[in-house]
């Protein structure tokens, strides 16, 4: 694999030690889900950390493990009970895909995790962070995981710029793991990115931001399934006057979210499909 340029290996030394201080003395160490290694409990964690704040997930990776120990025990779970855990962490399509990986690994992987980014990046749901970060975490693999933490390092840090390409980046970070440390290393990193070089004190603009969320398509899709879940349906006429509200295609998320087989539609109401 290409070096990373015109950076010397007594630079890249002198990063470590710098990122291993921090992590060693002001380290998250106690995270729950930094406390096992098991690859079904990464995933649902990663899964949980994608767009959703560490001290928010930790509650709710508890309840998850202890309510659903095994993938067996989320395929057996219906879509609402999934939905109404989920409840609180956004984007609930995460949490059906979930389940669906959760398949894949009984039927197709003979109930145990593959153990390369590649096989799995198979899994629904499982871009290239996930399966790096399962890949590092579980497995303790020399491997880059580049979130959007990461990648404010490394540019602040001038191993890469603002237009390095996502592929590049992973290449980038992959280069600056110590050997055999995959795990420490990407939790160390992930740390000093969320405590120490913050956006703020980095000004390196970040990639696209999730934007306001009231009044959003995916303000709507929440709101339906909420409504769901407290009513066992939703009035299509309620959801009409809430896109009307704020000049949103109802047609538009409905459709999206049949397609993402999270509802159906029966008579006048929305109802969550299982
Ligand atoms: N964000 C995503 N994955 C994380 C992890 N393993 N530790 C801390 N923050 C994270």
């Amino acid at each position: 694999m290409q070096q990373v340029p015109d950076v010397s290996a007594s630079t890249i030394k002198e990063f470590q030690d710098k990122i291993f201080r921090f992590y060693d003395e002001l380290g998250r160490h106690n995270l729950s889900f930094r406390q096992t290694k098991n690859p079904y409990h990464i995933h649902i964690s990663e899964i949980m950390l994608s767009q959703t704040q560490v001290s928010r997930v930790e509650k709710y990776f508890n309840t998850w493990i202890e309510t659903f120990p095994t993938p067996q025990d989320v395929i057996k779970t219906s879509n609402e009970e999934l939905l109404q855990l989920w409840q609180g962490l956004g984007y609930n399509s995460r949490v059906l895909n979930f389940k669906e990986a959760c398949r894949q690994i009984i039927e197709e992987f003979k109930g145990e995790y593959p153990t390369s980014k590649e096989e799995l990046m198979k899994l629904k749901g499982v871009g290239s962070y996930v399966a790096s970060a399962i890949c590092a975490f579980s497995y303790n693999q020399d491997i880059g995981v580049v979130d959007t933490n990461i990648r404010r390092i490394l540019i602040y840090e001038g191993f890469a710029n603002e237009h390095t390409p996502i592929k590049k980046l992973e290449e980038i970070a992959q280069q600056l793991v110590p050997k055999g440390r995959g795990r420490e290393w990407n939790n160390a990193l992930m740390d000093y990115g969320a405590l120490k070089l913050t956006a703020q004190k980095s000004s390196v603009k970040s990639l696209g931001s999730q934007g306001k969320f009231i009044g959003s398509p995916r303000y709507i899709r929440s709101f339906i399934v909420k409504e769901c879940l407290h009513n066992s349906q939703c009035s299509i006429q309620k959801v009409k006057e809430e896109c009307l509200k704020y000049q949103l295609s109802y047609d538009d998320i409905i459709e999206k979210m049949i397609v993402q087989k999270i509802i159906y539609t029966q008579g006048d109401s929305i109802k969550i499909k299982n």
